[in-house]
């Protein structure tokens, strides 16, 4: 199966991320494409499309946020998910999408993947599946075990791609 993985992260941990989820998809034999949302091609009849971004004041990272996470140290990508998913046909040619999110979490956190999900829908995804993985700060570090779940999670959604 082919994958596409398009990934935004302004301190390394999404993409840490993502690499794990490539990792364990490239075990279980699917030929992963994992690329910068700021450079990432449009979907072209992957299997599996897989979309992850940071959390951003509970919303997807947007040109002011990257600004707030450089002024913290981080890298403040030009564009990113939010742009990337604007510019996709209202009515995307893909097999099964996923997405992810990382969020400190607690009271009022949001979710970059959440609204992952609601702006797919008006690309014609209805069933986008979704997941977030916890930092213990806004720098990082992932909290202990998310890699893990992130390989586990990989495994469950190509054995659901597969059997579609
Ligand atoms: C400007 C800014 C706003 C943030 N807002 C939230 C938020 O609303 N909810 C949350 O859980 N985390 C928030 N965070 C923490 C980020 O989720 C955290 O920095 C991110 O998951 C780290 O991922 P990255 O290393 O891939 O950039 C924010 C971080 C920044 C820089």
């Amino acid at each position: 199966m082919n994958v596409l993985m398009i990934v935004e992260s302004c301190f390394g941990n999404t993409a840490r991320v993502a690499g794990a989820i490539a990792a364990a998809l490239r075990e279980g034999g699917a030929q992963v494409s994992l690329v910068q949302a700021d450079a990432a091609p449009a979907p072209a009849g992957e299997g599996l499309v897989l979309i992850g971004a940071p959390t951003h004041n509970m919303n997807l990272p947007t040109p002011a946020s990257r600004s707030q996470a450089r002024d913290k140290g981080g890298r403040e990508p030009v564009t990113g998910v939010i742009e990337w998913i604007d510019a996709l046909p209202t009515s995307l040619d893909a097999g099964r999408v996923a997405v992810f999110s990382t969020v400190t979490g607690g009271f009022m956190s949001g979710s970059a993947s959440k609204q992952m999900v609601k702006k797919l829908r008006r690309h014609g995804v209805r069933d986008a599946e979704r997941q977030d993985f916890q930092v213990l700060r806004t720098p990082g570090p992932l909290a202990d075990g998310e890699l893990e779940r992130a390989g586990r999670w990989a495994g469950e959604l190509v054995a659901a791609a597969v059997g579609r």
